[in-house]
């Protein structure tokens, strides 16, 4: 990978194939030669957990990687920091070929570019909120005033503060998801896995960690590679989702790409059921060029359900760039198109 195409991008993955087995490469000989991973499995023993897998992930981005479960989302998450290793393909973080790290660099790698938020919260049972939180600091070497403030801080930020001296046992799923979170926060890296890191909380106090996710990232600009089962999820937060199946990306694109166009028939069944006015923001559906003012006007990142209720009053809606600027104008008809398109067949 050319050095300067990677100055942008946080995250590149290039043909990266796993196969889980005794024989990898020639597993993946019989993948080339056109097997199914079910075909693989069932006559090899081998399992493909990710196949041909290339994906270029900016900075200070949400990247959402979707699919069912078993589609490889974990083995692709896992590769970035090197939990796991490639079969075949090319991996780089912030320009570094992580392949190449030896022991050294990869240990310095974990606790200075990249950290990791889990499923199962992986807190240390023994050891107080606080000291959760301020454990990778202390690895890190930070002294214990500097790392106990830090923690204190990032405790306060996921709305935690009283709890700095409880065991996580006494902390409910959603608290202790947010422990683990101001645990990833404090180590301050420009890079944060999550995987599936919501998933096992109620709706409820799930939606709100998302709706935390996105208001810390908008002051923090993080880079974020965040993986879910819930095709909702990943459109509420992502700012670009790549959809796995069979550990191979069937589609890359913003939320409402994938919305709009979905790639393929495997991709329209998750685009069925998901609240279409929620997932399609107005810009990517407007009528773009000068037009005259509109008494109302919405911003190009509002959503469809935003815009609609302004049509009981206004045939036209404007739409505004970040600066306030009038770049374009939408109309129920349009709103109603985009909605209309995938919805399911009547009977
Ligand atoms: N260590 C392993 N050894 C053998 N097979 C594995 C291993 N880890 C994962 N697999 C297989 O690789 C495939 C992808 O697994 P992975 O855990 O990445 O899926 P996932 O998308 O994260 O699923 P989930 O949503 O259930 O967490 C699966 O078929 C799984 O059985
Ligand atoms: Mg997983």
């Amino acid at each position: 990978m050319s050095q300067q195409q990677t100055a942008d991008y946080a995250i590149r993955m290039r043909k990266v194939t796993k196969i889980f087995g005794d024989a990898p490469l020639q597993a993946l000989e019989m993948l080339r030669q056109g097997k199914s991973k079910a075909d693989l499995q069932s006559e090899s023993g081998h399992v493909v957990g990710l196949d041909d897998v290339s994906l270029d992930i900016e900075r200070g981005q949400i990247f959402v990687v979707m699919g069912l479960s078993g589609s490889g989302k974990s083995t692709l998450v896992r590769h970035v920091n090197r939990l796991i290793d490639p079969t075949g393909g090319e991996i780089e973080v912030d320009g570094v070929d992580v392949l190449k790290m030896n022991l050294a660099e990869l240990r310095e790698f974990r606790r200075s570019k990249v950290t990791m938020v889990f499923q199962k919260f992986g807190l240390l049972p023994h050891r107080s909120v606080i000291d959760n939180v301020a454990y990778g600091l202390e690895t890190r070497g930070v002294g214990k005033a500097d790392r106990m403030q830090a923690a204190a801080q990032w405790i306060e930020t996921v709305g935690l503060a009283g709890y700095e001296q409880s065991l996580p046992r006494q902390l409910s799923g959603g608290q202790q998801q947010r422990v683990g979170l101001a645990r990833a926060l404090a180590m301050d890296t420009d890079i944060i896995l999550m995987d599936e890191a919501f998933s096992a909380l109620d709706p409820l106090i799930r939606s709100g960690m998302q709706d935390q996710l996105l208001s810390l990232q908008q002051q923090l600009g993080k880079t974020i590679l965040f993986i879910t089962h819930d095709f909702d999820e990943a459109l509420k937060i992502g700012n670009r989702i790549a959809v796995l199946r069979d550990g191979a990306v069937q589609q890359v694109g913003r939320p409402e790409d994938i919305v709009l166009r979905p790639a393929n028939a495997h991709i329209e069944e998750f685009v069925r059921d998901v609240n279409k006015a929620r997932a399609i923001r107005v810009r990517s559906i407007m009528e773009t060029g000068p037009a005259e003012a509109c008494e109302q006007a919405v911003a190009m990142d509002a959503r469809c359900e935003d815009v609609l209720p302004l049509f009981a009053d206004h045939q036209w809606v404007g739409v505004l760039n970040g600066q306030g600027v009038q770049i374009g104008r939408i109309t129920a008809r349009q709103v109603i198109k985009a909605l209309a398109r995938y919805a399911p067949q009547a009977g």
